[in-house]
């Protein structure tokens, strides 16, 4: 019985350590063709806030996107334009700073 305890408590552990990248993203990403793209292409290795966070004109996203890709995103090459232009149009220097992350103890 101690035992079953045992791994029970193990499995329990190893849910808390294991990505979320299942989980449901609780960003609020522009409307948009790139919506999609972002979502299938770009939470896998990190949150979305790391992308949201930049402002950055269209020729650094596409340095980004490349860079990304070759780190091992799945984003098909034909995709890449829209990738780009969406994340330009709505993460770019003259977008406004993002509101800081929410924390309290109660999340
Ligand atoms: C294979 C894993 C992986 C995927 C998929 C991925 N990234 Fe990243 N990304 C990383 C790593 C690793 C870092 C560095 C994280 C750090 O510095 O903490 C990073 C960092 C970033 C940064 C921070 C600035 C920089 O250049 O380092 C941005 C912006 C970014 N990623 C955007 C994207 C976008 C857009 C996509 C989708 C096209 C994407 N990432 C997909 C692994 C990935």
């Amino acid at each position: 019985m101690r035992r079953l305890k045992f791994l029970l408590s193990l499995g329990a552990f190893a849910l808390l350590l294991s990505p979320s990248s299942g989980a449901p993203d609780p960003l609020e990403w522009p409307s948009g063709d790139g919506q999609k793209l972002v979502k299938a292409n770009c939470l896998i290795c990190h949150s979305g806030e790391i992308v949201m966070g930049q402002r950055l004109s269209a020729e650094n996203w596409a340095k980004v996107v490349e860079k990304m890709a070759g780190w091992g995103s799945p984003i098909p090459e034909k995709d890449r334009a829209a990738l780009v232009e969406y994340l330009s149009k709505n993460f770019n220097p003259e977008t406004p700073e993002p509101k800081p992350i929410r924390m309290s103890p109660q999340d």
